[in-house]
């Protein structure tokens, strides 16, 4: 089972998502615990020694922590159509942490992998998803478009492949994968929070640690967490320039513009969430966040991931900026930043 241990409150699941071991993390603890708190009758030299020790530990571990988390954004979608199963089994085979995938509700309420609101980019149906039975939806073809939007990379076996449900993904890759899932469009999708949760808890996932739930949306956030307060939340942000005011504003006004975060508005999302998703650019390219809110956000406790970051150049400056993961559609260029990097 690929695992990312998780503490409730801290919620340290992202750091350190390395295939490390538990018993590895008990026993450093525990050695530091025995270490800090000698015998009084132990000779100062025995103390010195541990105390490098202990150094040597809390070092490594620092370096464990510095592996960010690769977040496959719609599966590995730059390489097969996205949340479709070709586009998991990528990014499972790019080693991905995490598979990313955005849920909606059908009109008879299943959960589906689903980013649009309207299937029409990504399938030979239209209109909108919820308008949809789960019967209708799996009759539609959601992965010839990506042939033909991206000839390069077409493949035959893409033609045909179907719209999948939340529960047929958790029930194919099991607590063999981590899923990072996202409330979608909640002014459409009213009501998937208690299925989601549901669900979740009928895997155990809430328990293993294979779950995060992130959203725009904090009331969904908010929601799950009085369902059950062991998942994960990031609270994803989209900050963009009023035309009228020309002020940077935050999408659903969850927080005022980065540079004008204070401690405040950092705490009150942390009621709630242990994670912040950021964009890096403004659809004109020009950058909305910097290395000092990056650490403002790590120093506030919170896991800091960027999407969608699909260029090694930026990743590795994100990287040295301090994030702790990445959505990317492109799984295997951050497997080549983290391996240059080490
Ligand atoms: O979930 C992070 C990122 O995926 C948000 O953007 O529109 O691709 O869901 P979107
Ligand atoms: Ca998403």
């Amino acid at each position: 089972m690929k695992k990312y241990y998780l503490t409730a409150a801290a919620a340290i699941f992202l750091t350190g998502c390395g295939a490390e071991d538990q018993s590895d993390v008990n026993e450093n603890q525990n050695n530091n615990m025995s270490e800090e708190e000698p015998e009084n009758n132990e000779a100062d030299n025995v103390q010195e020694e541990n105390d490098e020790e202990a150094e040597v530990n809390d070092d490594s571990s620092e370096e464990e922590e510095s592996q960010a988390a690769v977040i496959a954004h719609r599966g590995a979608s730059g390489h097969a159509p996205e949340q479709t199963m070709p586009a998991l089994e990528k990014a499972i085979e790019m080693n991905a942490d995490w598979l990313e995938l955005d849920i909606q509700m059908t009109s008879d309420g299943e959960l589906v992998a689903f980013h649009d609101d309207e299937i029409d980019r990504t399938t030979d149906g239209e209109g909108e998803i919820g308008d949809h039975t789960l019967d209708e939806l799996k009759e539609l073809d959601a992965g010839s478009w990506f042939n033909e939007e991206y000839p390069d990379q077409a493949d035959e076996s893409f033609e045909g492949v179907e719209i999948l449900t939340l529960e047929e993904i958790f029930e194919e890759f099991g607590d063999s994968e981590n899923y990072y899932i996202e409330t979608k469009s909640t002014y459409l999708n009213e009501d998937m929070e208690e299925p989601m949760v549901e669900l979740i808890e009928e895997y155990g996932f809430d328990e293993s640690g294979n779950i995060i739930i992130q959203s725009f949306h904090q009331d969904s956030l908010e929601e799950i967490k009085e369902l059950n307060d062991s998942i994960p939340l990031v609270q994803l942000l989209w900050w963009e320039v009023d035309e009228e005011t020309g002020e940077m504003e935050e999408w659903l006004d969850i927080t005022p513009a980065p540079d004008d975060m204070t401690e405040e508005d950092f705490a009150e999302i942390a009621e709630y969430a242990d994670g912040m998703g950021l964009h890096l650019e403004y659809y004109d390219g020009t950058e909305v966040i910097d290395e000092s809110f990056v650490q403002t956000a790590r120093d506030e406790g919170f896991e800091v991931h960027v999407y969608t970051i699909n260029e090694e150049e930026d990743m590795d400056r994100l990287l040295d900026w301090g994030v702790t993961g990445l959505f990317t559609d492109y799984p295997d260029r951050m497997q080549n930043v983290l391996e240059e990097r080490e």
